[in-house]
């Protein structure tokens, strides 16, 4: 493993590398949207989780037992989300996917921040903060349903006694069989993964840098922190992802075609 830091130049070996991948897949976690002023889950004083044990707020238990603090802690998630918009990490993504033969962007982020910013193949493992389902079925809740009907959790139209919560991946939940799949079958194929902005500690996504790996891709990791992924990664870009996803944007606009 190679370690680059500051002044962020790629080094050439890297650089080449990047110039002649065909096929891309990108991993991205809560630290690409900390630049736009979503806080991360795992930061110990600011991050999402600080108040609370992320059991209680993203469970099923967590929302049998007390729905409206799960359902209010969505609210203001939501409203948070929907102030802010992507940052130079989220807009070096969108131009990286256009300079790529064959791209692939799976995110753990719900908060449609890589769609917002022109990301158009993106596969998300953890679901959608904006999405509502029902309890019981699962079933997608209406917009126009929510807005009917307010509360603190609203009921849900789709069976009694259950009600509207967040279309994300809970603890203890099985991630949406078909973006799981779409990402392994991108992984067998990429020839460089790129890993930005997660702390590599949830599974199964924790563990796809290491399956592309087996399958011969090249895997770089940027974060500003050590992680699990680290320890395996062929390049650590240490930063932030607003400093070197637009350095790696550039990179590839020189490829010649
Ligand atoms: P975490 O909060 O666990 O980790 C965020 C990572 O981003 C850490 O490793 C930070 O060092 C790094 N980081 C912070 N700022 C950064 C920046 N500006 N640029 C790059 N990296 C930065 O978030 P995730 O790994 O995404 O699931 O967490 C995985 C899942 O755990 C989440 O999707 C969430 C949670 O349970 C759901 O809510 C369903």
């Amino acid at each position: 493993m190679s370690t680059v830091k500051e002044p962020f130049i790629l080094p050439q070996a890297l650089q080449d590398q990047l110039i002649s991948a065909k096929s891309w897949v990108v991993l991205t976690g809560a630290g690409v949207s900390a630049e736009s002023g979503v806080p991360t889950f795992r930061d110990a004083q600011e991050g999402l989780w600080a108040k609370y044990r992320p059991e209680e707020l993203a469970s099923a238990e967590g929302f049998a037992r007390d729905p409206k603090m799960v359902w209010d802690w969505y609210q203001w998630r939501r409203e948070l989300i929907n102030k802010v918009k992507p940052n130079a990490g989220h807009h070096a993504l969108a131009e990286i996917e256009q300079s790529a033969d064959e791209f692939l962007l799976v995110t753990q982020n719900v908060d449609s921040l890589h769609q917002a910013a022109g990301s158009q193949k993106v596969v998300e493992l953890h679901g959608n903060i904006y999405r509502n389902i029902c309890t019981q079925t699962g079933r997608d809740i209406s917009d126009e349903w929510m807005t009917q009907h307010p509360g603190s959790p609203v009921p849900s139209p789709h069976a009694s006694a259950a009600f509207a919560r967040p279309g994300v991946v809970w603890f203890g939940e099985s991630l949406p069989q078909a973006a799981f799949e779409q990402a392994i079958s991108a992984l067998n194929r990429c020839d460089l993964m790129l890993v930005a902005g997660t702390s590599g500690l949830v599974q199964p996504a924790a563990s796809l840098p290491q399956w592309a790996q087996q399958q011969g891709a090249c895997v770089v990791e940027i974060n500003p922190e050590q992680t699990p992924i680290s320890a395996i990664a062929d390049y650590r870009l240490a930063g932030t992802s607003a400093q070197w996803l637009p350095v790696i944007a550039k990179n590839l606009k020189g490829k010649a075609y």
